[in-house]
């Protein structure tokens, strides 16, 4: 699986299905939906239509990134457009437990998000229901914001912490990342990276994926 998994929130959505097959062309594997409510976040963006519409032209998974106040009424909105994965926020008060469980019934991987100033601890009581963490880099609202530097210990502590306690679950930074952060992140232990803005306004996506893929030392072969 590709590890750069580009969000789509930064398109002019006139252009999105050019961008879309341009990641196709290029060996992306997972797109990141950012999906906002306007109000745990203070944009909109876009719901499970978009989310069907891109499931029913291509073959990307579909990695929907909850930024919304009340992930139960849209967990199954998501699981029945055909997502792939489902991340909802920590800070938001619900059955977290219950929610995991609940993404993981519908077939899809479940994922937490934490803000960048959310303690690690928050994840602790839930690693054994989790497919992926999301450790924002940013705070959640807008592309094209800067990376937030201490994610790098974030990220280094909890990879340590997820190994001591067994955990598989996968380590996906968002927000800010560009090829000058990106090797970084992944000697700090993060295994998926969410790319807006970098991607969406390369001159060449399929040069810019290639310089990702060299500084994350992956390859499909
Ligand atoms: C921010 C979103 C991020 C963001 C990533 O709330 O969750 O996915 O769109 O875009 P860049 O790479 O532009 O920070
Ligand atoms: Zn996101």
């Amino acid at each position: 699986m590709n590890p750069v998994f580009p969000s789509i929130l930064s398109t002019n959505f006139f252009n999105l299905e050019a961008k879309l097959n341009a990641f196709a062309a290029s060996g992306i594997d997972f797109l990141h939906l950012d999906v906002m409510d306007g109000h745990f976040v203070d944009q909109i963006s876009f719901g499970p239509s978009l989310a069907r519409a891109v499931r029913e032209r291509f073959r990307f998974g579909l990695d929907a990134h909850l930024m919304v106040s009340n992930p139960e009424k849209a967990v199954p909105q998501f699981i029945k457009a055909g997502v792939d994965w489902i991340s909802f926020h920590a800070e938001v008060t619900t059955d977290t437990g219950g929610l995991l469980r609940r993404i993981r019934d519908g077939g899809c991987r479940a994922g937490l998000v934490l803000n960048p100033d959310t303690p690690l601890e928050r994840l602790q009581p839930y690693l054994a229901e989790l497919d992926y963490v999301l450790l924002m880099s940013v705070f959640p609202g807008y592309g094209g914001q800067s990376f937030i530097p201490a994610t790098l210990e974030r990220v280094s502590f909890l990879k340590k912490e997820m190994a001591a306690r067994g955990s598989g679950a996968l380590l996906q930074v968002d927000g800010g990342i560009h090829p000058g952060n990106a090797a970084l992140l992944k000697a700090a232990g993060a295994d998926l990276f969410v790319v807006g803005t970098a991607l969406f306004n390369a001159d060449d996506i399929a040069d810019m994926i290639n310089g990702f893929e060299n500084q994350l030392h992956w390859s499909r072969s």
